[in-house]
């Protein structure tokens, strides 16, 4: 593998029973960049991340974080090694308060936590809100307070399942911000986005899922003009291009 890169998936197959939801993909996500996942409904992103974050253990091939292999290995396990995610729906834990869905990533009576969640809260706007219980929130800041909880370890690697999708404009500006300054100080990450416009303003690099196979990868404007892709995600074809307006 390529020394630049912080994870490497190398021919990973997942079955569900007739559904091969992964067929064969591999890719690598370049230390200190952001890399960007699109594809269609259905089509493997979330379970790559399920298997490369230990979730999913029914895969077979090989991932390697940090040239390390980690296919196999426990959740907890990865996390510890500097591999941190969100779920595509939230999990916020609606009976802690938010300071509380914080601390839950550390060792709770520690000051350093704490105080490294107060200042979280207080980057995105949301301290005010620390004694609030999750299911207090509106959608938008649980995701935030979901993401928030995800930066609490300080980790190598964050892999971000669609993040802002149901989060109003402001929030998810905040969002996006948040994981443009991180990547500034170091942090690289995985992200699964829908939203085109984010996916080209934020990402150095992005691979096309199709069928649970790699169809595309290469910055936004080589992947956007792959025919292959138009036809799988934006479900038209090269002859259409010129009829659009946009
Ligand atoms: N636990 C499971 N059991 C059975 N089938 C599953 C399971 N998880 C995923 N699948 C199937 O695997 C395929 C890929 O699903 P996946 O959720 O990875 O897609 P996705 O690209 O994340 O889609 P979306 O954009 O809708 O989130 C689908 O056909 C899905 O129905
Ligand atoms: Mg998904």
């Amino acid at each position: 593998m390529t020394a630049a890169a912080l994870l490497e998936v190398r021919d990973v197959h997942r079955d569900f029973g007739g559904v091969h939801a992964l067929s064969g993909v591999t890719l690598q996500v370049a230390r200190g960049r952001i890399t960007g996942m699109i594809g269609p409904n259905g089509s493997g992103k979330t379970t790559l991340f399920q298997v490369v974050s230990g979730i999913d253990r029914g895969a077979t091939g090989q991932v390697f974080l940090d040239g390390e292999p980690i296919l196999g290995l426990r959740p907890s396990q990865i996390y510890q090694r500097g591999l941190a995610r969100t779920f595509q729906l939230s999990r916020v834990f609606p009976q802690l308060t938010v300071l509380e869905n914080l601390m839950v990533a550390g060792h709770r009576h520690d000051r350093a936590v704490r105080e490294r969640a107060i200042g979280l809260l207080e980057k995105v706007g949301l301290r005010e809100y620390s004694a609030v219980a999750g299911s207090d929130l509106s959608y938008g800041q649980q995701r935030l307070v979901e993401f928030l909880r995800v930066l609490m370890s300080d980790p190598a690697l964050i892999l971000l399942d669609e993040p802002a999708a149901g989060v109003n404009p402001t929030l998810r500006n905040t969002l996006w911000d948040m994981v443009r300054h991180l990547n500034g100080q170091g942090t690289t990450f995985f992200v699964i986005e829908h939203d085109m416009g984010v996916i080209a303003d934020l990402c150095d690099d992005v691979y096309v899922l199709s069928e649970g196979q790699v169809i595309a990868h290469g910055d936004f404007e080589t992947v956007r003009g792959n025919d292959t892709v138009l036809a799988a995600y934006f479900g038209k074809t090269a002859a259409h291009r010129g009829t659009e307006n946009d």
